[in-house]
């Protein structure tokens, strides 16, 4: 199989060590924009520079990966997808909803197999909360709070603060993950959003905090507080999910407990990363789409996903802006 990378930033860079050790997989070229950065990556790995998207897909390419600003993916999916070319995408599909119904034409298009890169699906401590659930072990649930505290660290690119580029601020680029990691453990479909937003750093164009109320349509209620505080901070990502029987304390890249009356079990996962590396889930991705594309499968995530999200985070926009509940 053959694949090329969109723009080799953090997240390109990301996928490229999660592709890279897969055999028999080759990586025929990317497109940066950034000259310097595409200079010392070609010299490093000996991979092709294309100054542009249309010579890079004259090449025979099975896959591409989309890991662009959040303003420029219509154009790179709607000409991959006219070559036939199966995409990884990154997160968000779309910038909004106008940029989604330009797309959707493309990438409703059957024969092809594309995910989006809602890649925490793929960390183990998830998977594991998500087969305890599914498995019954707490019961229906009820209610869940999610809380996602991050430090913006000066180094991220500027772009993530020009909401043109962007489309927003924590929950576009951050918190989009918790809704899809949301919708993937209740499995239902969100009803209703309520949000509101008091910004840390007030000249910020774009929200830096950010308070979700989520009603999906199985009646479970969601509460996410998401927190891209812009100095020093304590990083978090938890979240507690309380079913009938029981509970689940899942805390990213550190453990996982699940407690009932009769259960009363904790999962360790510091020596799974401290051993793998804080990114492995990448690498997962990467095989399972791989496996995907050669067995012709539909992969975890489904460029629905991509598409639902795309719309709950639109109607939590909505929900600010108009003040009020907001049902999709
Ligand atoms: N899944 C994750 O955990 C994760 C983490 C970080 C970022 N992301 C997502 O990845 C995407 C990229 O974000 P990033 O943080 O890597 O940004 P980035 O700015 O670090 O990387 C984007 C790169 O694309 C280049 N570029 C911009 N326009 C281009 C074009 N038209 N053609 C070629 N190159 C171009 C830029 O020079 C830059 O190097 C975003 O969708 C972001 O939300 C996902």
């Amino acid at each position: 199989m053959q694949y090329a990378i969109l723009g080799i930033g953090q997240a390109g860079l990301r996928h490229f060590e999660g592709f890279n050790k897969i055999k028999k997989l080759k990586f025929i070229g990317f497109t940066e924009y950034n000259l310097k950065k595409a200079k010392i990556f070609e010299k490093q790995y000996k991979i092709k520079h294309y100054k542009n998207i249309n010579e890079l897909l004259k090449q025979k390419l099975d896959f591409v990966v989309i890991s662009l600003p959040h303003d420029e993916r219509s154009d790179p999916i709607t000409l991959c997808v006219k070559k036939k070319i199966n995409l990884l995408i990154e997160k968000p599909l779309a910038l909004n909803i106008s940029e989604l119904k330009k797309i959707l034409p493309y990438t409703n298009k059957r024969n092809l197999i594309h995910t989006i890169s809602f890649v925490h699906r793929y960390r183990e401590e998830v998977l594991q909360a998500y087969k305890l659930i599914r498995n019954n072990k707490i019961g229906k649930i009820k209610y869940i709070t999610e809380t996602m505290i991050s430090e913006k660290n000066p180094k991220l690119p500027r772009w993530i603060d020009d909401k043109k580029k962007s489309g927003g601020g924590v929950l576009i680029y951050n918190a989009i993950h918790s809704i899809d990691k949301l919708c993937f453990l209740v499995n239902s479909d969100v009803k209703k959003v309520y949000s509101e937003y008091n910004n840390i750093n007030s000249k910020l164009k774009v929200e830096d905090t950010i308070s979700i109320i989520i009603i999906f349509k199985n009646k479970t209620i969601a509460n996410l507080n998401a927190i891209f505080a812009p100095y020093k901070t304590n990083p978090k990502w938890e979240t507690k999910i309380f079913g009938e029987k029981g509970s689940i304390d899942l805390n990213i890249r550190k453990n996982l407990e699940i407690k009932s009356r009769t259960l009363n079990k904790k999962y360790n996962y510091e020596n799974y990363y401290k051993k793998n590396g804080p990114n492995y889930n990448f690498s997962i991705q990467a095989k399972s789409y791989i496996n995907c594309l050669k067995k012709r499968k539909t992969p975890l995530v489904k460029i629905e996903d991509g598409i639902k999200s795309v719309k709950i985070v639109d109607a939590i926009y909505k929900s600010i802006k108009q003040k009020k509940v907001i049902t999709l």
